[in-house]
């Protein structure tokens, strides 16, 4: 691993070590119709390993689960696997296994798996074409690949806007990615990509936003500034509205289905 992503991937067990159960208490991750959609795209059967790459508190391994034979869910951060293993013995789920590993070196044989997923995670990743080559190679000829990511839209200034804040509020965070780079990526993975969803949004307030990061006071304010100066443009891209005293806002979600030849 190259010095820059040993840092990465220590500010990711960082940022995430620190606020696993914030996160397994959050209701943006729990559930959503982005999650619902994923689900039906994929449409597991009784027969189907599922595989779940950077699961965190493992809202998405617990949706395939309830439907697929077996879900194997994978990620980086221990406590975040931690707070998944104990929602899951919440929830009574037993056809779960989880694994820490990095999304970028899968360690499973070729071909394994009918259907791959990753929600809400690869903006933190080193590579995420390298994360697309792992996904294509445990998947099975003809398995699924369903991914969710919070989006950049197309213009450059509302994406400048928004790279600013993420990496403002969470220093693990990396880039997000425009519907059309992520068609591109995932075609260049070599899989076939069959839709992107660019419907759904994630709606959340910057009171929830800043607390789920754990963000500082100063740095809270520096974010909270930047909200309230939001440039006409980037308003309307992400729908920010004030409310008395609390700023609501979204971010677009691109949901892709693609499937290995
Ligand atoms: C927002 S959480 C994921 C949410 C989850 N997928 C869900 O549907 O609720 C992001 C997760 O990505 C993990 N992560 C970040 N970079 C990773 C990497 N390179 N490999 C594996 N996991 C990674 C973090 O540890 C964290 O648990």
């Amino acid at each position: 691993m190259m010095g820059m992503e040993r840092d990465l991937t220590q500010k990711v067990k960082a940022q995430f070590g620190r606020q696993a159960e914030r996160y397994a208490a959050s209701r943006p991750h729990a559930k959503g119709d982005s999650l619902d959609l994923m689900v039906e795209w994929a449409a597991p059967r009784p027969s189907d390993l599922v595989l779940d790459v950077a699961t965190g508190t493992g809202f998405t391994a617990f949706a395939f689960a309830a439907l697929a034979k077996r879900v194997v869910a994978t990620d980086l951060t221990a406590n975040m696997l931690t707070q998944a293993r104990r929602l899951a013995s919440e929830r009574g789920l037993t056809n779960l296994l989880f694994h820490l590993a990095e999304a970028e070196a899968l360690p499973f044989h070729d071909g394994v798996f009918d259907i791959a997923t990753c929600r809400l995670a690869p903006h933190h990743f080193a590579s995420v074409p390298r994360f697309l080559a792992e996904m294509h190679r445990v998947l099975r000829p003809g398995g699924r690949l369903v991914l969710c990511d919070s989006a950049s839209p197309e213009d450059a200034e509302s994406f400048a806007w928004q790279q600013e804040a993420e990496r403002t509020r969470d220093p693990s965070h990396v880039r997000n990615y425009s519907p059309t780079e992520w068609r591109r990526m995932t075609e260049q993975a070599c899989f076939h990509v069959d839709r992107v969803n660019t419907e759904h949004r994630s709606h959340l307030t910057f009171s929830d936003w800043v607390r789920t990061s754990g963000s500082d006071p100063a740095t809270v304010m520096v974010l909270r500034e930047r909200f309230l100066k939001a440039p006409p443009a980037v308003r309307n891209a992400f729908q920010i509205q004030l409310d008395g005293e609390e700023i609501h806002f979204s971010w677009m979600l691109a949901i892709v289905l693609a499937h290995r030849g």
